[in-house]
């Protein structure tokens, strides 16, 4: 350990100057995070991530992509409406139409307001997506980045497929973009293809060569798919970067963003090291945040993830339980209370009431309306008879089963399952829409799948499940099963659905009405659609 302390004073005084100096953490998680395929979130969603977030105190929320669809520009200007404290950011291309609509999304954030455009410019890109020589990049990025003056102060220029580009060719298109007000430039790693040593190089070397740059904040946004995007953006951070931007776990494109918890506490964890650069982060939210966008987008975290996963502070060695009980730094470098685990409460039970079960939502950051409280109640109340406790984590899954269910869908009135080793798995499965009432049994090769068809069947579709996970959200027997299905319903969609009950059946089937109901929904951004083609016209 001394050893190590050592070498960091070492390296520390090596330093030109390093003072305690804020990094700015610019949140993507609904945004490059929501492009992960199967993690598309509906209005009440991101509503309640980007309040979470909030809460977190991250500096920025990038909201959306407004352009893209009705429901991402909604969601944009909820957003901005409604969430008070972070800056509220929108992402535009290059393009009049794209960043009239992030400015007009984001208007309503008032001086919080920031419109985030973004232009490819490395070679690869602008000879194979967009057919463009050198002066027409810059050109665009001048246009660009004048038009979002025009409509906010605070305008962030990211030149995509930064680290690819060629850096004399990028120092000049970041100086035009700064020529023209940008406040924020951003350096993405957009395929993950840095390494540390050279992307800190990279920062150094615009640092160097573009005139003004000091007077705006070095960003950089690591996509992680050599494993690499927590050391790039520590790299870059050493090299002069103030922003850094990710996601919540991690999740995003391909193999995702960098996580911003990770990169939270190594910045805190060895400040030692890092020269005291520190972050508005509340670390003790980074568990409920996590949970609660894992809950979200129907990703799951793995149990050994950093800093987030289930084993991340568990100890199964005999003797590193020893060194723990005897000194907890013996073999572990964070008190997991400063990142929010052990934080659980008394879970509540049947005999809890309305007041008890509302304030704990509360508590868990649920905005919800009477009515809302209403609904959940009542399930509540049929989970309490069947399970001894109800967990924070129970009362999550009946928020998203509930809540998911908008009041003009379908809902699961009741189901009948026979299945063994010599039955035909057989379902039968009653809906209700208001008033109207339908009923049907259908077979299948199991009881989900028997329960599954039988919705099919009331509802004249076919549906195929192309993914399926069940979660126990606490541990005992009586644990509530939260399933997440991911379908396609044969019209270029790909809808992803949630559904939770103590009967792991009953949850499929509620899973599947949800995906269904989502489908039918107007409003909900789709797992596959135009606006994911659009997204991929662009390359983003
Ligand atoms: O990865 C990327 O390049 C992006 C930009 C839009 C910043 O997500
Ligand atoms: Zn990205």
């Amino acid at each position: 350990m001394e050893a190590v302390l050592a070498a960091a004073s070492i390296h520390r005084t090596n330093q030109k100057s390093i003072m305690a100096e804020k990094v700015i953490i610019f949140d993507t998680t609904l945004r490059d995070g929501e492009q992960c395929p199967g993690a598309a979130m509906n209005l009440r969603e991101k509503l309640e991530i980007a309040r979470q977030l909030a809460r977190l105190n991250v500096d920025v929320v990038e909201a959306g992509f407004p352009v893209i669809s009705e429901g991402d520009f909604e969601s944009v200007n909820r957003i901005a409406t409604e969430v008070k404290g972070p800056i509220i950011a929108g992402l535009a291309r290059c393009n009049p139409n794209d960043i009239d609509a992030a400015g007009a999304a984001v208007k309503p954030a008032g001086d919080r307001a920031r419109i985030h455009v973004f232009l490819a410019t490395s070679k690869i890109h602008r000879e194979f997506k967009l057919r463009k020589a050198h002066d027409e990049i810059i050109r665009l990025a001048t246009e660009g980045v004048t038009r979002a003056r025009a409509l906010v102060r605070d305008v962030e220029f990211s030149p995509e497929d930064a680290s690819r580009t060629e850096p004399e060719f990028l120092a000049q298109v970041v100086q035009a973009a700064i020529d023209a007000g940008a406040t924020t430039i951003n350096i993405p790693d957009t395929v993950g293809f840095a390494v540390p040593e050279q992307f800190g190089g990279l920062i150094r070397y615009l640092r160097d060569h573009v005139r003004g740059i000091d007077g705006a904040v070095i960003s950089v946004h690591c996509h992680n798919d050599l494993g690499l995007a927590v050391a790039n953006s520590l790299a870059a951070i050493q090299a002069g970067a103030r922003q850094v931007e990710g996601t919540i776990n991690g999740i995003g494109e391909r193999a995702g963003n960098v996580a911003l918890e990770e990169v939270v506490m190594a910045l805190k964890t060895r400040h030692d090291y890092f020269g005291d650069f520190f972050t508005g982060v509340n670390t003790q939210e980074i568990v409920k945040s996590s949970r609660l966008v894992s809950r979200m987008s129907g990703l799951y975290v793995a149990r050994s993830k950093a800093i987030v996963g289930e084993n991340a502070f568990a100890h199964s060695a005999g003797i590193h339980q020893d060194g723990i009980l005897k000194k907890r730094e013996t073999y572990e470098i964070m008190d997991p209370r400063e990142i929010g685990w052990g934080e659980t409460e008394l879970p509540l039970t049947k005999h809890s009431g309305r007041h008890a079960m509302a304030k704990r939502l509360e508590h868990l950051g649920y905005r919800l309306s009477e009515p809302e409280v209403d609904q959940i109640f009542i399930r509540f109340k049929e989970v309490g008879d069947k399970k001894k406790f109800v967990y924070d984590e129970d009362l999550g899954a009946l928020v998203d089963d509930t809540m998911g269910v908008a009041a003009e869908t379908w809902q699961l009135d009741y189901i009948n399952v026979t299945s063994g080793t010599n039955t035909v798995p057989t379902a039968t499965v009653r809906l209700r829409r208001g008033d109207e009432v339908l009923q049907d049994s259908a077979p299948g090769n199991g009881a989900v799948d028997a329960s599954m068809k039988a919705v099919d069947r009331i509802l004249e579709q076919r549906g195929h499940l192309l993914e399926y996970h069940v979660h126990a959200t606490s541990s005992g027997k009586d644990a509530l099963g939260e399933v997440t299905v991911k379908c396609d319903f044969g019209n270029g969609r790909l809808v992803s659905g949630k559904g939770a009950s103590t009967d792991v059946i009953e949850a499929s089937a509620r899973a599947y009405l949800n995906a269904v109901n989502r489908m039918l929904s107007d409003k909900f951004t789709p797992t596959t659609t135009a606006s994911e083609e659009a997204l991929e016209s662009v390359g983003v």
